[in-house]
């Protein structure tokens, strides 16, 4: 095969590579269909406006009431449905004195920048090394795909954060309410992860006292 030939494979092949081709400008979601699994059918072209590209969800006081001191507010394709197909979303991310996001994972990168406060950002990589760092207001951190994170205010003050992600609806699986928060029965909680049926259960009272709504809106 000459390099002529190739080229002319690969140029057949490029299209073909890529699982979305875009075909409008822009799919903003009509939430009222099924979602796929590369986001929802599109709201018809005629009826989208200029407020279907802004969110405003990120304005003003967030309070902090949980038992994570958290208050997450995420922009994702179901908040802000503009942002369908587009594979990028944001969050805004309100630490109380002492508060953390506990430790998760999504289906995508994160990077954050911090606007406000102290705080110590980390990973944990496959080989169960974590990476941490005091980041101030300005420092930006990057968190690989679907690598463990967390994040904890370390400051005297409250923190603020905004996060972005390489997906229109990242996900954000949060280890501890995933393993005593849900409805894993807790002699299974206790075998899989040696933690004692006691402390197990104690969890298990903590995370059905609060309904998970309440600790982050990091859902769907
Ligand atoms: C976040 O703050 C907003 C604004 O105060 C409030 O309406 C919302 O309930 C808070 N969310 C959580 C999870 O605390
Ligand atoms: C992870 O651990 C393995 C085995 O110890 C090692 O070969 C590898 O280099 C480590 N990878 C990283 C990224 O540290
Ligand atoms: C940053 O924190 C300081 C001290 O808590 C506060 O006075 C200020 O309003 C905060 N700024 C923002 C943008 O949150």
């Amino acid at each position: 095969m000459n390099s002529l030939e190739l080229l002319f494979i690969l140029f057949l092949l490029v299209p073909l590579s890529h699982a979305t081709i875009i075909e409008v400008d822009f799919c903003v979601a009509d939430r009222s269909l099924p979602r796929g699994p590369e986001g929802y059918p599109c709201k018809n072209p005629a009826k989208v406006t200029a407020d279907d590209f802004v969110f405003t969800g990120f304005r003003g006081e967030k309070t902090i009431t949980n038992i994570f001191r958290l208050n997450g507010t995420v922009a994702n394709h179901d908040t802000f449905p503009a942002l369908n197909g587009l594979g990028i979303s944001m969050a805004r991310l309100d630490l109380g004195v002492g508060g953390v996001v506990p430790v998760h994972s999504h289906r995508t990168s994160e990077i954050i920048v911090v606007i406000n406060g102290t705080i110590i950002a980390g990973i944990i990589d496959t080989n169960n090394t974590a990476y941490y760092k005091r980041l101030e207001a300005g420092d930006v951190m990057i968190f690989p795909q679907f690598l463990l994170h967390f994040q904890v205010n370390i400051g005297k003050t409250r923190a603020l954060a905004i996060v972005s992600l390489n997906g229109a609806n990242p996900g954000a699986q949060l280890t501890t309410p995933a393993l005593f928060g849900g409805n894993l029965p807790a002699e299974i909680a206790a075998q899989i992860t040696l933690i004692s049926p006691e402390e197990v259960r104690r969890l298990n009272m903590i995370f059905d006292r609060i309904d998970t709504a309440s600790y982050t809106s990091f859902t769907a």
